[in-house]
């Protein structure tokens, strides 16, 4: 049997990825809550309290991270508890922030933090949300507030979590809250989005220059269904274009290119220090007439996929590799800031792992500049529409009663991180089924 140690460099970030919402339980004052009480999460499922963490859970779920060998953690701030009102500030909840991030820096490790992960106040969402062009201002008052109190911890800032997903969910496949279906929203809301992260960008350098500033990107895979079909690669490049490279390539070189239409952001220009990548999957496109409002494309996993339990996620490593090469023509430093799969079992989860952590390290061995890993996620967590209905964490969480159970994976991915590196020791043990790919004789 091959026999080998696929080493990362030294200092490499692994970790994990949480959110705000998903994981401290009782936000009430914020848009998810109402979508949730107007019935819209799966199951009439409920947030609830989450992990606990507003309760003081962190604690043991940082000790756990601490433990399997973790350096690094990423979290969200709630914007709704620090600035429940426009004219009110909570000066408890950046503290109690702050407790927080001193917990992870006391356990070794880093934090990197997100200023906004999908959910915002309540009094936000009733001036328009990111429809209306105010809310670059009220967002950059929360920054500048944030980033006075917490930047004594924190070198890592996230300003925005993944804008293109948010945009399509909350304005054209209206999973997310407001529910909207309207591409012209969507357009809409990238700007707004992108106004929003170059405020951030500007107002965290101005109060600490040397911080590391980006944004957590979702880069989807999209191969055109036949790749002989010029329709075929049309669609799937259009659905890339927009959804992968508009934003990114605007911070770049402050030119938003959307679907034909192109406008000038100068002042989005050169707005990030890191490229952040989220990638999960890698789906195939088909040219379809049918589907006018889905850029006549037709979107589904490969017949021959891999797929996780609630065919949510195709295991497509090979898709992680080009979502990396993909960040390397950004020539930033690179951080994944989300990977990871559902599921409930931990059937599927090992191998999944596997694979990915094995093309990350193919990309790393072509010297392309990766800083760190964050896995999603530590432990279960409120998935937005889908609820308690699928679970990512490494450590099972039973919602009603706190209960903690640890996954294999969890021991998996403290091996990887306790010894910086993938072995054919540790796939032989928690993924044999793709030992003879990742390790051929
Ligand atoms: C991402 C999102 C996370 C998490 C994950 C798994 O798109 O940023 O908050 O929910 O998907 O569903």
């Amino acid at each position: 049997m091959a026999q080998a140690i696929l080493n990362f460099p030294r200092g490499f970030l692994w970790g994990t990825a949480t959110a705000s919402h998903q994981v401290e339980g009782n936000n009430l004052n914020n848009n998810w809550y109402a979508w949730e009480k107007s019935g819209h999460i799966i199951n009439r499922n409920a947030c609830g309290m989450a992990c606990d963490w507003w309760g003081g859970r962190w604690k043991e779920d940082f000790d756990r991270a601490a433990e399997s060998g973790q350096n690094a953690h990423r979290l969200s701030v709630e914007w709704s508890r620090i600035q429940p009102d426009l004219n009110r500030w909570d000066e408890e909840a950046l503290d109690y922030y702050r407790e927080m991030l001193r917990g992870l820096l006391e356990r070794g490790l880093t934090p990197m933090v997100t200023l906004h992960h999908f959910s915002e106040p309540l009094w936000i969402s009733e001036l328009g949300g990111w429809q209306n062009e105010a809310i670059v201002e009220h967002f950059a008052a929360f920054v500048r507030r944030t980033v006075e109190a917490l930047q004594e911890y924190v070198h890592w800032w996230c300003t925005i979590n993944e804008p293109n997903v948010y945009a399509v969910q909350a304005y054209l496949t209206a999973e997310f809250p407001p529910g909207k279906k309207s591409l012209a929203a969507v357009y809409k809301a990238i700007n707004t989005l992108i106004k929003g992260h170059v405020a951030a960008y500007q107002i965290i350098h101005e109060i600490q220059p040397e911080a590391k500033v980006g944004l957590a990107h979702q880069y989807r895979g999209f191969a055109p269904a036949k790749p002989i079909s010029p329709l075929d690669r049309w669609a799937a490049k259009t659905t890339s274009n927009a959804f992968n490279d508009a934003i990114p390539r605007a911070l770049v070189d402050g030119k938003l290119r959307f679907l034909g239409i192109r406008k000038r952001i100068s002042e989005a220009k050169g707005t990030q220090d890191f490229l952040g990548l989220n990638y999960y999957t890698r789906e195939n496109v088909a040219f379809s007439l049918l589907a006018p409002g889905e850029l006549f494309s037709k979107r589904f996993f490969s017949p021959e996929a891999d797929l996780s339990p609630s065919g949510f996620i195709a295991n497509e490593p090979e898709g992680f590799f080009q979502a990396l090469k993909w960040a390397k023509g950004f020539k930033l430093p690179i951080m994944v800031t989300e990977n990871g799969t559902e599921d409930a079992e931990d059937h599927f989860r090992p191998r999944y792992l596997a694979e990915h952590i094995h093309q990350l390290w193919h990309a790393v061995n072509f010297n392309w500049k990766i800083q760190g890993y964050f896995h999603w996620s530590l432990t279960d967590n409120f998935e937005w529409e889908r609820g308690w209905a699928q679970r990512f964490g490494l450590w099972e969480l039973n919602p009603a009663t706190q209960e903690r159970l640890k996954r294999p994976s969890a021991d998996f991915f403290a091996a990887i991180c306790q010894q910086n590196a993938l072995s054919s020791e540790m796939v032989s043990e928690y993924a044999p089924e793709v030992f003879a790919r990742l390790f051929p004789d």
